[in-house]
Parts: C-alpha cells; structure tokens; sequence
C-alpha cells in the first residue's frame, strides 16, 4: 500500500484532480447513511438472503445469508470462487445489496458506508492488503484506532499481551515480519476499533499448521471477551472445529448451514467439501 513511490501527490499540478481548498475530498462522496431501527431478538449481525454483485455486473451472491451470535464464531467455508469475500464485502457495506439486508444490534444497516458500520462497531480484516507495510507495527496499531478520539494505550496493551511478539517487534516495520505475524498485526489493528463484530477473510492464508493452530487460539480468546467473529476460513475442519455456526457457499448461495460439530460430522459435506 504505502510501498509504491507513486501514491503520493507531489509535483501535481493539475488542479481539476487535487483539491485546492485543502481538507476533504473534491469528489462527493456517497453519505454515511441512515441505520433503521428493526424488531430486537434475531441474531447480533446478520445479511440476511442477500442479492447483489460488483458494479452493474451480474449477481454473485444469491439471497446468500450469514449470521453470528454475540460472542460467538461464525465461519464461512466453500470452494475458491463460491462468493464467500463477496459475502464479507456485502455484509460490511463495501457490495451494493440489490436485495435483502444486514441487521446489527437491531437496527437495518443496509444503507451504512464502511465507515458508519465500523463506527457502529465492525471491523474488517480484508483477505489481502491488510496491513500498511511500510509502517512500524505500532503505526500500523495506531492507524486502526484514527477513529477513536480517547485513550488507546489500554486497547494497545490488550493486542499486545494477545500477541506478545508484536511488543517485541513494536518498532519493527510490518513488512519484515512473517506472515503468521503480519495477520497479527492485521488482526490487531482490527481490534484497536474495539469492535463488536471482527470479520477476518482468511485470517491463516499462507501460514503453517501450527501457527494457524496459535491464532485459532487467540480468536477463541478474542470472542470469549463478548467480541463476535465472522471468518472465511479455507483450512475448513480446523476452522469448523471452532465454529459455533458454519455456513457452506457454493456459487454465491447457501448450502449448508449448521452447527460447526453437525457440518464435520455430515457425510455429505466431508465428502464434497472437507475432502472426505
Ligand atoms: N472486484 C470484483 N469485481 C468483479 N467480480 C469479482 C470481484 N471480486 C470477485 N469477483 C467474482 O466474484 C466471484 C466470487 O469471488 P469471491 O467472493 O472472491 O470468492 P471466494 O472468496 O469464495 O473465493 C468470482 O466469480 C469472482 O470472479
Ligand atoms: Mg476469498
């Protein structure tokens, strides 16, 4: 993100693309949105049969639904390609939802910006480019709390003795670090929002068994504090192990949706989805 030497603006002289009041954005940008108040008692979060696709494409998601519980972990799983970080963008406002919608706490969301959701307490962990490279861990740390107006030391110390070795490496530039470590940092950042709903797009891609085995760990830890997780996991077992609730996609819709105990123990899904 911050690597390339060109995402910067200096010696543009162009007026009509930089913003000569200063401050701001010349482009209008879409409002943050109005939230609706909605009957209280379904689940915490959920996008509820959602419909919609990128741009004016076609759909890719159909009437496609996703809950999690407070507190709780809710995994999605499918083969590549099924919709399941389509199922994330549209759940986090980043997907325009032709139809359906998505309920937090209560209130009808669908029409919320990403930044009005995470101001409602969402964080999201997107599958790739989930960390500023070129920025220390602690800058990056920092970065996730640019909303927070209060005192962020205590969140910092939290994420910190969650994972230790981001302390060790607190002034160490992101970019050096592994991968297992890179998404702790991702994950870290995420927190720093003190969210209520942390969303991870493959939180454990491209790390070793054991290291995916340590976060599974600490994202047990995270939800046990209240915090609810959705996640889309390719490890599938491991992740429907500690799944409260798994959700099968295939083809941008619901196949199975179950317990993740009665989604391992299912013949049908072992065989086409957890390799037997
Ligand atoms: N930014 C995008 N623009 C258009 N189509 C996309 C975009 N991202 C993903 N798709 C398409 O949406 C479908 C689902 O992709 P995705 O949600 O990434 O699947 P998964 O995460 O399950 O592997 C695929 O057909 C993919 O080509
Ligand atoms: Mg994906």
């Amino acid at each position: 993100m911050t690597g390339n030497p060109y995402h910067d603006d200096r010696g543009n002289k162009d007026r009509s693309i930089t913003n000569p009041d200063g401050m701001g954005t010349t482009r209008p940008v879409k409002g943050g949105g109005v939230a609706v108040p909605v009957e209280k008692g379904g689940p915490f979060l959920i996008g509820d049969a959602m419909t919609g696709g990128y741009g004016m494409g076609a759909d890719i998601l159909h009437e496609c639904t996703i809950a999690v519980e407070k507190g709780q972990i809710a995994v999605i799983v499918g083969p590549n390609g099924a919709g399941k970080s389509t199922a994330m963008k549209a759940v986090f406002g980043m997907l325009n939802v032709r139809q359906g919608s998505v309920r937090l706490d209560g209130e009808d969301i669908t029409a919320l910006s990403p930044q009005a959701r995470v101001a409602k307490g969402m964080a999201f962990v997107p599958q790739t480019s989930n960390i500023f490279t070129s920025m220390t861990v602690e800058e990056n740390l920092e970065m996730g709390a640019f909303l927070r107006r209060d005192d962020i030391r205590p969140t910092m110390e939290q994420v910190y003795d969650l994972f230790p070795i981001l302390r060790d490496k607190r002034s160490q530039m992101a970019g050096e670090l592994s991968g297992g470590q890179r998404q702790q940092v991702a994950v870290g950042r995420a927190l720093m929002t003190e969210p209520q709903v942390l969303m991870l797009d493959e939180p454990t891609a491209g790390v070793s068994p054991i290291v995916m085995d340590e976060l599974f760990d600490r994202i047990i830890e995270v939800a046990r504090t209240g915090i609810s997780i959705l996640m889309v996991e390719q490890n599938a077992r491991q992740a429907l192990a500690i799944a409260d609730k798994g959700y099968v996609l295939v083809q941008g819709a619901n196949r199975y949706t179950d317990t993740g105990e009665a989604l391992l123990a299912d013949p049908d899904v072992r065989k086409s989805f957890l390799g037997g």
